[in-house]
């Protein structure tokens, strides 16, 4: 965890990433985004997977415009380049560039350390929090964001073999550390449990049973259709309907685990009840 100290830079790169893809990384970046976001802190949730889940669910129409690649090619300052999104706090960063699969091996290159840390600097004098959503794996530009981000959060599938992952992800991190990189675990988040499925939850209890709970977060994203209604239309789940399901629940408190495992901390204001009349 992220050691506190007054004169540090408050202001966090937290990456989501994971070795193997559809584990609920970009579920998870994008609802905790918002669910910090909801709790006050400027949020930047950036998209670093070149397919670009984000940003091709989240354009209703238009073309996709620039994004994260164009502020590293093309110099583009980061607050021109996020969208806006109906929250005052909370933006998105798409991947840009032309993001089709096909034509995103050019720009791996700019996704390197020197290039990433002046954007995360520029973006640390916007925002609270920038959220990472990587593709699944270690290399390319998701190690490069590793490699400079200061915390990280695994999401970690309720599947037979979870642990295995754990163990190359560790590993992977102590190597970067070694090299110099300041990266701290925020944490393992089990995602997809199914509570009615004794595989999912033995899976789960071995990793509760087996990992240090400074490792482990308390709160678990259950398996709900919601999530994947919501992805369809490239929302946060508690933006699906106007009554918002139950399990948009989750993600308050996730936020609220987050927020202390990454050293989020208020400097300034006092900590005091809101008046409720005026
Ligand atoms: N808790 C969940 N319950 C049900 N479906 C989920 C859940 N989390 C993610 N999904 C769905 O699973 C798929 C993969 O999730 P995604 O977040 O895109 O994973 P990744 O970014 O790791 O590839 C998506 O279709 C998503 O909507
Ligand atoms: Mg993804």
């Amino acid at each position: 965890m992220k050691e506190l100290d007054e004169q540090s830079d408050p202001s966090v790169v937290l990456a989501i990433a994971s070795q193997k893809g559809g584990v609920g990384k970009t579920t998870t970046a994008l609802n905790l985004g918002y669910a910090l976001a909801r709790r006050g802190w400027r949020t930047l949730v950036a998209d670093a997977d070149p397919q670009g889940a984000i940003g091709l669910s989240l354009r209703r129409k238009g073309p996709p415009g620039p994004g994260w690649v164009d502020c590293l090619q093309k110099g583009l300052k980061v607050k021109e380049v996020a969208l806006r999104t109906r929250l005052a706090e909370f933006d998105i960063l798409t991947f840009g560039g032309d993001s089709s699969a096909q034509l995103w091996k050019p720009v791996e290159g700019l996704f390197e350390s020197s290039a990433l840390r002046s954007f995360f600097d520029e973006a640390k004098q916007h925002y609270d929090v920038i959220v990472v959503d990587t593709a699944g794996g270690t290399y390319g530009p998701t190690l490069a964001v590793l490699r400079e981000c200061d915390s990280v959060l695994f999401p970690l599938q309720a599947e037979p073999l979870a642990l295995r992952s754990v163990t190359q992800i560790l590993d992977v991190i102590g190597v970067l550390r070694r090299e110099g990189s300041h990266i701290s675990i925020a944490g393992f988040l089990l995602t997809m449990l199914s509570p009615d499925d004794p595989t999912s939850m033995s899976v789960a209890q071995e990793c509760w049973k087996l990992l240090p709970s400074e490792l482990i977060l308390n709160a678990n994203v259950p398996r709900d259709h919601a999530f994947l209604r919501a992805s369809v239309h490239g929302v946060p789940v508690s933006l699906l309907s106007r009554r918002p399901p139950r399990v948009s629940a989750v993600f308050d408190l996730i936020s609220h685990e987050i927020e202390r495992r990454i050293g989020l901390v208020r400097m300034e204001e006092p900590d005091e009840p809101i008046p409720l009349l005026d």
